[in-house]
């Protein structure tokens, strides 16, 4: 009973959110699609309208990105509001009668006051006799992750209201009762709720940091982190979930929301709180950093003249995103490096790879054999023709189409001595070491 418009100014994403091939929306999510093809065109409406959709809103999500700004004061740290700005002076512009205004995107901590200075601004002057517009502003983040969004909507742990009226967020708080149970509702005043979306992600990006940092000392030691975090992932205090050790933590949230808390933490005068956070991005680097520079060791010490084949190039499973993803720095070292790179993914296409890397894929000679000239890289639909010939394969995502791959075939395709990298932990070591194989896992000593 509710109608819900999505408006952006971007024709070609409306199109193809509009599109009708519900296999090729703008975002790949498993069970999307079927959300979409149930209810678009009945009470979901995609549009380029944004006038309209903003003149006929009861409630209106801000759901713009918040980049970490590039140049100016608090560069490489703080958001760029940029777009949330020009949002909040549209709304004021168009909005009609009472309208809710709710930050969606992840904003650092007061942006709420800054949305609520434009929209009262324009309320006061607007506002005459016939004309009553009155504006409440809410934080309502999403914690919703990515290949798990439509699990996490429907069953979320928490959903969290904060703002400064009770008729405000009793509106929201109605539309979430429709599905969440309301114990798991939480109001709060607007800050706490934009601070806890940071400090969620911060501890979730220092609690993959931490595994991390303990994995390097297993493969140092001779222990293996898979059994050390479910020894300590036994502790209820500790608990098992987001404890696997990686290739270091991607995604286009952790690291921008850290910064940001760095950034806030130096802003209100307190450096060593700052320290203690931007400690989680540098050991993240440095893990990435490690990872190839143990595959470069491996090789002998160089990669020139040599292939290594990338199995996922996405910053996690079941998406098609790849924004931090590790696979773009390490793939960027190995080409500085002088390898030659045959990239596989499931989901990311060969353009997005070629953006990510800011470098076209090599020409191919007339049997589709790539030339393998030094710093170069190609595409792959097929995972058994990215491994013919490499001399060592890195699995970066971990997809489940690498857990069951014939490794008898792949023995047979690589260059002796070859080397298996599995930086998820996917590959089961009794059967790889069955043929003429090295391995190496992350974290495993
Ligand atoms: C993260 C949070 O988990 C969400 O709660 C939040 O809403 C979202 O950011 C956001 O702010 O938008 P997301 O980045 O989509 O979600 O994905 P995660 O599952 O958190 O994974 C982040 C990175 O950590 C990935 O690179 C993943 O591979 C890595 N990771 C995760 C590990 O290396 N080990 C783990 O045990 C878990």
């Amino acid at each position: 009973d509710i109608n819900v418009t999505v408006v952006d100014i971007n024709e070609e994403r409306i199109r193809g959110w509009n599109g009708d091939d519900l296999s090729k929306l703008p975002v790949y999510e498993p069970g999307l699609s079927e959300i979409v093809s149930k209810t678009r065109g009945k009470n979901l409406f995609f549009s380029t309208n944004v006038e309209k959709g903003i003149k006929s809103a009861d409630m209106i999500f801000i759901s713009v990105n918040t980049p970490t700004k590039a140049k100016g004061l608090g560069a490489g740290k703080s958001s760029d509001l940029k777009w949330v700005e020009l949002c909040a002076r549209q709304i004021a512009l168009l909005a009609t009668g009472y309208t809710i205004v709710v930050e969606k995107s992840t904003m650092p901590v007061r942006t709420a006051a800054v949305i609520k200075t434009i929209l009262f601004a324009q309320q006061e002057s607007k506002n005459n006799e016939e004309n009553k517009q009155t504006f409440s502003v809410l934080s309502n983040p999403e914690f919703l992750a990515e290949g798990t969004a439509i699990r996490d909507l429907q069953q979320p742990d928490r959903v969290l209201i904060g703002g400064e009226d009770d008729k405000s967020i009793d509106l929201l708080l109605n539309i979430y009762k429709k599905w969440v149970p309301e114990n798991l509702i939480l109001r709060t005043n607007l800050w706490s709720s934009e601070l806890s979306k940071l400090a969620a992600n911060a501890f979730l990006a220092q609690r993959i940091t931490s595994i991390n940092s303990i994995s390097s000392l297993c493969e140092s030691t001779g222990a293996d982190v898979s059994e050390v975090s479910k020894a300590i992932g036994y502790d209820t205090r500790i608990g098992g979930k987001f404890l696997k050790s990686g290739p270091g933590f991607g995604g286009s949230c952790f690291k921008k929301d850290v910064l940001n808390l760095v950034y806030l933490c130096h802003h209100f005068g307190l450096p060593e709180v700052a320290k203690y956070w931007e400690n989680v991005i540098s050991l993240n680097d440095w893990h990435q950093e490690k990872i190839a520079q143990n595959v470069i060791q491996k090789l002998f010490g160089t990669l020139s003249g040599k292939k290594i084949s990338i199995l996922g190039f996405s910053f996690k499973a079941n998406t098609n995103d790849t924004r931090e993803s590790p696979a773009i720095k390490i793939a960027k070292i190995f080409l500085e490096e002088g390898a030659h790179l045959s990239i596989h993914d499931p989901q990311v296409s060969k353009d997005q790879i070629c953006r990510d890397l800011n470098l076209s894929p090599t020409e191919r000679d007339s049997n589709n054999n790539d030339l393998q000239i030094e710093g170069s890289w190609n595409y792959y639909d097929d995972i058994y023709k990215s491994l013919a010939g490499a001399d060592a394969s890195l699995i970066i995502t971990e997809w489940d189409i690498y857990k069951n791959l014939d490794w008898d075939k792949i023995s047979k395709l690589m260059r002796n001595p070859a080397w298996v990298f599995d930086t998820r932990r996917v590959l089961d070591p009794k059967i790889v070491h069955k043929y003429d194989i090295n391995l190496w896992q992350v974290g495993k000593g």
